[in-house]
């Protein structure tokens, strides 16, 4: 008897002994990554055009935030600017933690000018490019930076190993202050003036006056592969990307790992980044990267091209680059069969765990619209809606009305389908649209599998709408041109290995269907991440229930919490 429980509490010992060292090793691995963000306005000056423009630590664009998968983050982000100031992280799940999440006045009131608040969040289950950008009016146009999600120690990337890497902002540039155009626009009625150029970390490229001090280059050996972690931060933009003479292989988006697959142009809507391989494997000599609009209607945007310069080392600047082939601007055809490559990887140790069983079916229409306004020019303002109803931003944050049952914010009686079937994608219609206003909301029971599709439609006009989901990661099961059919479209769906992301385009007078597992509660705002359609009101929100776990439900809000 003895020797039997000597035998077992020496068992028990190194167990407890192994437990202890993998806490160690667990603890030495989960770092806390600290960053101060000082939101402030700086003198930039681009195309000729100096302006004050706010910035985070007077840089554009604005810092990386580095991080392994694991880690905590812990943000100070204070405010010096005039104006009211929130920051989003996009792409990231903020488990239980709306707070952290970032959009003004639906997870939290704006930072006043003076004051300070700590975003504070976990990185888990995610590895990649994401990115951060200021999530209230159109700051985001110069608020914006990367974030870089490094793969725990020890676990390798399923790709070749690249030898370097190097950050790709697209961006918009303004000659203007983007709060004033914005301001006219909206008095007005009409679309704010489009930007006056397209960026590449920061830099329009010799394509624009005053280029040399604003061309972006990257340098690289014969030989090498770089990894280039690419973002679409433009506000009204869905672009195409290539670089001459070199082929990219993508094998990330949005912080998930794809299949591989090698293309001569990249297809990326705002909000969402590609990781890619490029092998500098040509000539040496200086080939342009360059971005130009996608756009398949004809409606008015900034359609001029940003370049920069991939220069293979020791290569003089003397040597004039050669301009790659951008799909035409209209490409559709480019724009659909690009999607349609992208898949998950789907491997055993990254599995695609798309939810095959649906508990709560939704179809929301995408429309334009107009409504009266007796100021504006033409005697009405542009709006756009879901299901018809235009989203009324609320005066305090969602999250707090919820977290604290405060009555009167929000309604939670969005339509889980538009007021009355039609044919969305027939003729325009222009006439007689009765699009409502009001601050709706969707209730989603926690763990519910959700089906969402998303139809755009011909009020006013087609038009093609990355969507984003905050809080969630969605896979995108199916796309179609013209009007979802839930009798046949369904059969078609992919549920092996759809793509994973947390925005999605709705192709130009078509549909997407999404499913997500609601397993995050909180409320995620849902938006199209052209900042044009999301002023209008192409938004709404989710609210998703707490779950019956005592780690299933909101966080209690941070202390510094602002308000409003
Ligand atoms: Cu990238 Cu709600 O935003």
């Amino acid at each position: 008897m003895a020797s039997r429980d000597s035998t077992l509490s020496f068992g028990a010992l190194i167990f407890f002994f192994i437990s202890f060292l993998r806490c160690i090793s667990d603890q030495a691995e989960a770092a806390v990554r600290k960053y101060q963000f000082d939101v402030q306005v700086k003198n930039v000056s681009r195309l000729c055009h100096a302006k004050p423009i706010v910035t985070v630590n007077g840089r554009f664009p604005g810092p990386t935030i580095y991080v392994r998968e694991g880690d905590r983050v812990v943000v100070n982000v204070t405010n010096h600017a005039q104006y009211n100031m929130s920051i989003h992280w996009h792409g990231l799940k903020q488990y239980r933690n709306g707070w952290a999440d970032g959009p003004a006045y639906i997870t939290q009131c704006p930072i006043q000018t003076g004051n300070s608040y700590l975003y504070d969040f976990n990185v888990t289950g995610q590895r990649g490019t994401l990115w951060w950008h200021a999530h209230i009016f159109w700051l985001r146009a110069t608020v914006y930076g990367a974030i870089v999600i490094m793969p725990k120690q020890g676990t390798p990337f399923p790709f070749p190993h690249p030898n370097s890497e190097q950050i790709i902002l697209l961006g918009e540039w303004w000659n203007s202050d983007v709060e004033e155009v914005v301001k006219q626009g909206t008095n007005l009625g009409l679309p704010p003036n489009m930007s006056d150029a397209h960026t590449i970390n920061g830099k329009p490229g010799p394509l624009f006056p005053c280029f040399e001090k604003h061309t972006f280059a990257m340098e690289v050996e014969p030989g090498k592969t770089y990894l280039l972690r690419i973002i679409n931060a433009a506000l009204n933009d869905q672009l195409f990307f290539a670089i001459a003479n070199h082929n990219m292989t993508v094998v990330e988006i949005d912080a998930v790992y794809t299949k591989p697959f090698t293309t001569q142009a990249l297809f990326i809507g705002p909000g969402q980044t590609t990781n890619v391989l490029v092998s500098a494997n040509q000539a040496p000599g200086r080939y342009f990267m360059a971005a130009r609009p996608f756009l398949d209607v004809p409606i008015p945007i900034d359609n001029k091209t940003a370049t920069a310069i991939l220069q293979y080392k020791s290569i003089p600047n003397t040597v004039l680059p050669k301009l790659p082939r951008l799909p035409a601007p209209n490409d559709t055809k480019f724009a659909l069969g690009y999607d349609e490559n992208l898949k998950s990887l789907n491997s055993q140790q990254y599995p695609a765990k798309v939810p095959l069983k649906v508990d709560r079916t939704l179809f929301y229409t995408i429309g334009l619209g107009i409504n009266p306004c007796p100021t504006c020019v033409n005697g009405t303002r542009l709006t756009a809606s879901l299901n018809n109803i235009s989203f009324v931003m609320p005066q305090i944050g969602l999250l707090q009305a919820h977290y604290f049952n405060m009555t009167g914010v929000f309604g939670t009686d969005f339509p889980d389908r538009p007021p009355m079937p039609f044919n969305y994608t027939g003729a325009p219609l222009t006439a007689n649209l009765k699009t409502s206003q009001g601050t709706r909301l969707s209730r989603i029971a926690f763990n519910a599998t959700v089906e969402l599709v998303l139809q755009d439609t011909n009020l006013l006009t087609v038009e093609s709408h990355p969507f984003h989901l905050h809080g969630y990661n969605f896979f995108v099961v199916g796309t179609g041109i013209g009007n979802y059919d839930p009798a046949k479209d369904p059969a078609k769906y992919n549920l092996v290995d759809p793509p994973e992301r947390n925005t999605v385009g709705v192709p130009t007078g078509g549909w997407t269907a999404i499913r997500f597992r609601a397993d995050n509660p909180g409320v995620w705002f849902m938006h199209c991440h052209l900042e044009l359609h999301t002023s209008w009101g192409l938004k709404t929100a989710f609210v998703v229930e707490d779950g019956p776990g005592s780690d299933q439900t909101v966080l209690p809000p941070p202390k510094d919490l602002p308000s409003c």
